[in-house]
């Protein structure tokens, strides 16, 4: 038996974890500590589409309905929130566009993904429908950099009056007679880039204009996200924060994508290890971003978002002259790199909000790839079968870990709990060490474990149309005697035990 390094003398149930590694000898001890976690937001498990390559055409929608296969596929996975319509898309859209009766809507030019033509059949009802069928809450990126106060402002009583306006009268004519009850409204996208270019004191004051305007219509008070930093830009943030003087949203969108140098299939070793470790950063941008707007006054009401994030690696010209722009295969590497976010996240489940993956179907880290018309194919990636093993840990507490190796590419753990109930999420982002964990789980017994893993040792292995379940979600055997857990982790897997504790 290894000796542990540390001794802890944790209250409650805690978790001393030895692991040693099949390759260099690693010891890594933790310790999972009870005392009153914050919650895990259903939030952070969120979604991101976007008229964009084939995510809303061919993605949601074919023909001239929303595609039964991918509403199939995301109600098992229950996408708590899904942003529309962009992105980049949102600062050019203008929802009048895409009301009314289908045939007779404004033909329109996407001008932002690649000038196609837009003939606006999938709108605000279609969008909302969709929503309903998943079960999700909508949230509407509203245009900032085209756009007026005047037409958010309008878009916001037309999805939430009830009656009694001209607005509420138009959507009831449309075929809805109760209100949408949107509640997520974001103000602008990306406003230092392609949301108009701006200087975060620019974008403030529009922000402070806009803000004025956008009003609870029906009882449904609008929870407004304000254009975060790219990343961890603190300049954005403060430039922001300190034009705002008062007023705070409700929150505040960052984007961080994880890039890599390599087509999606065709990743070097090298490159698996440099893009996995970008993770760490984002930690790090979490605990800054929060820091940062908890030193101003009233700071801490805003709540801090991952709008965007996701692994973007290189897409060649002939994948997206295929399959649509931005589309991007989902890997066993994809797969790790969802496990350390999703870890992050509920490691640091104060600090957040909401998290949205870009995006949902077909662009980028997308959890469901489509091809030819509803029921032909529709596949679930490794990114969809990464979230499906976070699941559990939706509105449990987040318990706190505490690791030795907190180098990039070390292991990541959280942890939740309820009741007698404890999930603890491993991932291994080394594709080249497994792993044996060891685990004594202090101040609680566990009665029964089950495991589930992710793996495949191919780091670009996937699911592909010929062969939709190369990579699946599998039990995976876990031993517990006493107070003991004991597991193999192999190289690039993502597990989630579920413990019954006494
Ligand atoms: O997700 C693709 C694009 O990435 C989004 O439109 C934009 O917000 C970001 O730059």
């Amino acid at each position: 038996m290894k000796k542990p390094l540390l001794s802890l003398l944790l209250p409650a149930i805690s978790l001393l974890i030895f692991s040693g590694t099949t390759f260099a000898q690693t010891t890594m001890n933790m310790a999972i500590r009870e005392g009153g976690g914050p919650a895990i937001s259903r939030n952070i498990y969120g979604h991101f589409s976007e008229h964009l390559g084939r995510c809303i055409y061919d993605g949601f929608w074919t023909g001239d309905k929303i595609r039964m296969d991918v509403v199939d596929a995301l109600k098992k996975i229950k996408i708590p929130v899904l942003r529309w319509p962009g992105g980049c898309y949102a600062d050019q859209y203008h929802w009048r566009d895409a009301i009314g009766p289908r045939g007779q809507r404004k033909k329109t030019v996407n001008t932002t993904w690649g000038m196609v033509s837009e003939d606006n059949s999938f709108g605000t009802h279609e969008f909302i429908g969709l929503c309903r069928l998943i079960g999700s809450d909508p949230y509407l990126a509203g245009n900032v950099g085209s756009g007026s106060p005047r037409e958010l402002r309008d878009w916001i009583e037309y999805c939430n009056m009830p009656s009694g306006s001209t607005l509420a009268e138009e959507r009831i004519k449309n075929g809805v007679a109760e209100p949408f009850r949107v509640r997520y409204w974001g103000v602008g996208n990306e406003n230092w880039g392609c949301g108009g270019w701006m200087r975060p004191e620019v974008y403030a004051n529009l922000y402070r204009q806009f803000s004025v305007y956008l009003r609870e219509y029906g009882g449904t008070k609008p929870f407004l996200v304000a254009s975060g930093p790219n990343g961890n830009d603190r300049k954005w943030t403060r430039g922001f924060m300190d034009t705002l003087e008062g007023g705070v949203p409700g929150g505040l969108s960052m984007h961080y994508y994880e890039n890599g140098p390599d087509r999606a299939t065709e990743f070097s070793a090298d490159h698996v290890d440099q893009q996995l470790s970008i993770f760490k950063r984002v930690e790090e941008a979490v605990m800054e971003q929060r820091a940062l707007l908890d030193s101003y006054r009233e700071g801490n009401k805003v709540g801090l978002i991952l709008d965007e994030w996701g692994v973007w690696d290189k897409i060649p010209p002939e994948d997206e002259k295929r399959y649509g722009k931005l589309w991007m295969q989902s890997t066993m590497r994809s797969a790790v790199a969802a496990g350390l976010g999703l870890n992050i996240f509920n490691r640091q489940a104060d600090k957040l909000f909401m998290c949205n993956i870009a995006q949902i179907v077909n662009v980028l880290q997308s959890l469901l790839l489509t091809d030819g018309p509803e029921g032909k194919s529709c596949i679930r990636t490794t990114t969809y079968h990464a979230f499906a093993l976070f699941k559990p840990h939706r509105s449990k507490t987040a318990v706190r870990v505490e690791t030795q190796d907190s180098s990039p590419l070390g292991i990541s753990v959280s942890a939740s709990k309820a009741e007698n109930e404890l999930v603890i999420t491993f991932v291994n982002p080394r594709h080249d060490a497994d792993v044996e964990i060891d685990c004594l789980i202090q101040g609680s017994t566990a009665r029964e474990a089950k495991a589930q893993i992710l793996h495949d040792a191919d780091w670009n292995a996937c699911n592909t149309f010929e062969n939709p379940n190369r990579v699946l979600v599998q039990t995976h055997p876990v031993a517990v005697e006493g107070s003991r857990l004991k597991m193999d982790l192999p190289q690039l897997s993502v597990a989630t035990v579920t413990l019954k504790t006494a």
